[in-house]
């Protein structure tokens, strides 16, 4: 089954083709990033008006790249489209141009979970094994507006099982960043400086535990649950009592930062693996581009002797190869009426 995949969730424009759920026959992704720089943060009408304009463009470049200019949607089999989460007006754009691609071509359209999708994503690699060949997969979804951990004892079923309890990690990252004055997106830029610093220790931040007999949280076990709000805030005073005296200062403050925050996802991931449940263990989202957290998950996996599926680069941020693999797996909604609206607030499982 060959599937055409959008992706307009939040701040990139996506569309890709993917054969029988693995094989990805092209992918293009318009980044706003430059649209919102110098906001320092997704405006969302910026967002959802890129989306609009660019939709059209990057569907036809990724139908071309797949099956050529003569006939590029001579051989889509089905359309399948984020509808949730993600920011309401983003989400309309792609969910709009997938139904009317859907009826113009008269092939099925099908909706996926964003988050799903990422946890999906390690399996676009041609190295992966399949997902039926992996038993028991403990997921972990890291990006700008996620964190958590989620427990899928077989393909299609998901239970978060832990997560942040504020900030999401790259929210985090770049937070962090605004405060040091380094660039938007902060997730690259701090660990880009971080890579400079010659330790990890210079100053010690927490680790955003939950205190010893905090109750469970939402009905997740509190273990498994991260809060990265007072770091920032503890970065916040840092920097008030300790102004950094140049580049050597902030490239160590970044370091330990990336630390405290990279600590924190692998102590929770550990906790997670104890026990022995677990086969494999996949990693998705935009943060998993980070180069300690992929170091520190390897070391982890590698102890509780769990293979670890970490995401492509290339399909880490939001893409549309995620999207079209996943459904081409059958891990969507089949949307026979074309009466699917977004959901912003879906979660993983739902
Ligand atoms: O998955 P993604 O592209 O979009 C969302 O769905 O949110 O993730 C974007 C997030 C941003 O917060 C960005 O700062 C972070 O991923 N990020 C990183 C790195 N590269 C991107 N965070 C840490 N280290 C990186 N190398
Ligand atoms: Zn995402």
């Amino acid at each position: 089954m060959v599937v055409l995949g959008i992706e307009s969730s939040c701040d990139e424009t996506a569309a890709a083709v993917v054969r029988n759920g693995r094989e990805v026959l092209s992918s293009v992704v318009f980044s706003q990033v430059p649209l919102h720089r110098p906001y320092g943060g997704v405006v969302p009408e910026i967002a959802s008006r890129s989306h609009v304009e660019k939709i059209g463009p990057v569907l036809r470049e990724a139908a071309e790249k797949a099956f050529g200019t003569e006939s590029p949607w001579s051989g889509i089999d089905a359309v399948a489209v984020t509808y949730g989460p993600g920011l309401a007006s983003s989400l309309i754009a792609g969910l709009s141009a997938a139904k009317g691609l859907a009826l113009a071509l008269d092939k099925p359209l099908i909706g996926i979970n964003h988050m799903e999708a990422h946890l999906y994503s390690p399996f676009l690699s041609p190295d992966a094994p399949p997902p039926s060949e992996c038993g028991r997969i403990l997921g972990l979804a890291v990006s700008g507006g996620h964190t958590c951990w989620v427990d899928s004892p077989r393909f299609g079923e998901y239970e978060i099982i832990g997560q942040t309890l504020d900030d999401a990690a790259g929210e985090a990252f770049d937070k962090a960043a605004k405060l040091l004055g380094l660039g938007y997106p902060g997730g690259p830029e701090i660990d880009r400086m971080a890579s400079l610093a010659p330790r990890t220790d210079a100053v010690r931040f927490p680790r955003g535990r939950p205190k010893p007999g905090s109750p469970a949280w939402g009905g997740l076990n509190a273990e498994l649950c991260v809060s990265f709000s007072g770091l920032k805030t503890s970065l916040m005073y840092h920097l008030r009592d300790n102004p950094p005296a140049g580049e050597d200062d902030v490239s160590l403050i970044a370091a330990s930062y990336r630390e405290a925050i990279v600590d924190s996802i692998a102590e929770r991931t550990a906790t997670a693996l104890k026990g022995r449940k677990y086969q494999t263990m996949c990693v998705g989202g935009g943060v998993s581009l980070n180069r300690r957290l992929r170091e520190k998950l390897e070391s982890v996996c590698r102890d509780a002797g769990v293979r670890l599926l970490l995401a492509e680069p290339r399909y880490c941020g939001d893409n549309a190869a995620m999207i079209a693999g996943l459904a081409g797996m059958g891990g969507g909604v089949k949307c026979d009426t074309l009466d699917i609206d977004v959901n912003p607030a879906l979660e993983a499982g739902d």
